[in-house]
């Protein structure tokens, strides 16, 4: 039987397991896969590779459609290259960690990276799992599903310092409540909850958990059209 197109959008903030999670849904139900927030760090990367001030907005509108960022969409093997060059190293560097909210508050940023998230989901035929922050809100408000994942501070802090070898709790805890709180109060497409996104706490839970509950949220609305 022919399995319909399904488009799931998965936001929230940083240490709620998004990543791992929608990696292992698209895996799990043979989606595409977009993580959003790499284009983010890759334009960042660009913006600092090639000297634009981070802390100059009107630097960065300037030249926000010059790089040519494309992504892969294998969730076993997620790519992303910025003029022809891999970027998944350097995109997560403690620097372009540190500009990205500044970058990708800037609105011609935004209006650029929406636009290539946009074809890439409707090129997806069999469906796809886009990950970020404003997905559900304003990139895809007709996505089949919308999830927002969250977590106490505490949980959020403790699974990203574990990403990150010889990393202090405490300092990764300040970090993590500064670039959310940057992301969620900028003034275009701030992280957000939409109306009729399904609200995961995954304090408590394993990321098995998460993972299973995705799933049968995904599921559940395949059957019911
Ligand atoms: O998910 P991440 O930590 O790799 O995202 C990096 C940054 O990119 C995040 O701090 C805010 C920004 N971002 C965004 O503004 N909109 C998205 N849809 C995804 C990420």
């Amino acid at each position: 039987d022919t399995v319909e197109s399904v488009i799931v959008a998965i936001d929230g903030p940083s240490g709620t397991g998004k990543s791992s999670t929608s990696k292992a849904v698209a895996s799990a139900l043979g989606l595409s896969y977009l993580d959003t927030g790499a284009q983010y760090r890759a334009i960042t990367w660009w913006m600092i590779s090639n000297g634009i001030d981070v802390a100059d907005p009107a630097a960065i509108a300037a030249v926000a459609g010059k790089p040519v960022i494309e992504s892969g969409t294998d969730p076993a093997a997620p790519a992303i290259t910025v003029d022809g060059l891999d970027a998944s190293g350097p995109i997560r560097t403690q620097e372009v960690t540190s500009k990205v909210s500044a970058v990708s508050a800037v609105p011609e940023v935004r209006t650029v990276i929406t636009d290539l998230q946009r074809s890439i989901a409707s090129a997806a035929a069999q469906g796809i799992v886009v990950e970020g922050r404003d997905i559900g809100t304003t990139v895809l408000p007709d996505a089949d599903l919308k999830i927002f994942l969250t977590a106490s501070p505490e949980a959020r802090a403790a699974r990203r310092s574990g990403e990150i070898k010889g990393s202090d709790v405490a300092a990764t805890r300040e970090a993590l409540i500064r670039r959310d709180a940057a992301d969620s109060s900028r003034k275009t497409s701030p992280l957000a909850k939409a109306d009729d996104a399904v609200e995961v706490d995954t304090t408590d839970l394993s990321l098995q958990q998460v993972i299973e509950c995705v799933v049968t949220l995904v599921e559940e609305r395949r059957s019911t059209p």
